[in-house]
């Protein structure tokens, strides 16, 4: 399997430091690593058709902050130049336009390859076109880490839950959100949360993405579409965010014994980010960064799961089981890694 990494920012070095901690995993299961052929960040790149030595990228990230000594300007002609089988596509979310993303994951699925992201732009933005473009080409398309981090779901309800009718999906999918609402619990204001948030780096890069719910409505968007086989686009979602929660709305919720949390709830129609009251030890009462979803289903009831949100590994290790599920097919169909 030869592999093309598309962003070498924060998850993408995690899934680089991942890759290095399981190269037993793919010996043991394949009999043969995987190989990373060539990566990209915003304005560098390496290629070598032999594979790439990680270790030696990670270091080289660190100390220039560049992966590559190339400079280039359209990321599709170094794309095209590099033979590869899979794109891991990690570059910087773009909930406008889709950005470099969106460009990327078009030129890959168009060419034939297969195509693992996390990135929440193009799929918030053009879900319905992405995965007709992989069906057309016959390629694999998956995105788990793109809704809860490592928080299992997307993977959950589409293949462990395919019997199932899920009839809703009720979550926090915010880490940043969680975490400035579960600080006001505590009596923290508002902004000395957030900049908390900032430093630990759980907000995104422009935070009125994460406190104004935009983030959390992408992935009520992903979820959608994904799972209830739904056609719909940001603009589709009632967005509410956390901004004007103020610490005496807390109190009043605390003195019922409720919190407030940021809830995204997907069913067949109702597309919505808000803020809800809960009550205390309820399982979407949770604290801190991690995400949570209470998936309802007609035969097993409902499902809750629990997990952390964002991270540079933990997200790392939703791609490295989307990876896995694309090389055990491949091995299934031909007893090879590497597409014909
Ligand atoms: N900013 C996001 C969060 C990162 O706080 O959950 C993961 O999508």
């Amino acid at each position: 399997m030869r592999i093309l990494i598309s962003g070498f920012g924060t998850v993408g070095q995690g899934f680089a430091d991942v890759l290095l901690k399981r190269s037993d995993l793919f010996r043991e299961r394949y009999g043969r690593e995987v190989s990373i052929v060539c990566v990209m960040d915003s304005t560098t790149y390496i290629a070598d058709q032999t594979g790439l030595r990680l270790g030696d990228l990670l270091e080289r990230k660190k100390v220039t902050g560049k992966v590559g000594n190339d400079k280039y300007s359209d990321s599709t002609e170094v794309i095209d130049s590099v033979d590869y089988d899979l794109m891991v596509e990690v570059s910087p979310t773009d909930i406008k336009t889709g950005g470099v993303g969106l460009k990327n994951i078009r030129h890959a699925l168009g060419s034939g390859k297969d195509v693992i992201t996390v990135n929440k732009g193009p799929l918030a933005l053009n879900f319905c076109e992405l995965v007709a473009l992989a069906k057309k080409n016959g390629c694999k398309f998956r995105f788990e880490g793109s809704v809860g981090g490592a928080m299992p779901i997307i993977n959950l309800c589409r293949e462990n839950l395919v019997g199932e009718r899920i009839s809703s999906i009720r979550g926090i999918l915010n880490g940043t959100c969680n975490f400035i609402l579960s600080k006001m619990d505590n009596g923290q204001p508002f902004e000395q949360a957030l900049k908390e948030a900032q430093q630990m780096g759980y907000a995104e890069t422009d935070p009125t993405n994460d406190v104004e719910g935009y983030d959390s409505a992408c992935k009520v968007v992903i979820l959608a579409n994904s799972i209830f086989g739904r056609n719909v686009r940001f603009s589709d979602v009632n967005i509410t965010g956390i901004t004007s929660i103020s610490s005496e709305a807390i109190s009043l919720a605390a003195s019922q014994n409720m919190v407030i949390r940021l809830i995204g709830e997907v069913s067949e129609d109702r597309l919505e980010v808000s803020p809800r009251l809960i009550s205390k030890g309820h399982p979407l009462s949770i604290g801190g960064t991690l995400n949570a979803a209470q998936i309802v289903t007609d035969l097993a009831g409902p499902i809750t799961v629990s997990g952390r949100g964002a991270g540079r590994i933990e997200t790392a290790s939703a791609i490295l089981s989307d990876l896995v599920s694309i090389m055990d097919d491949r091995k299934e169909r031909g007893g090879k890694c590497q597409k014909k």
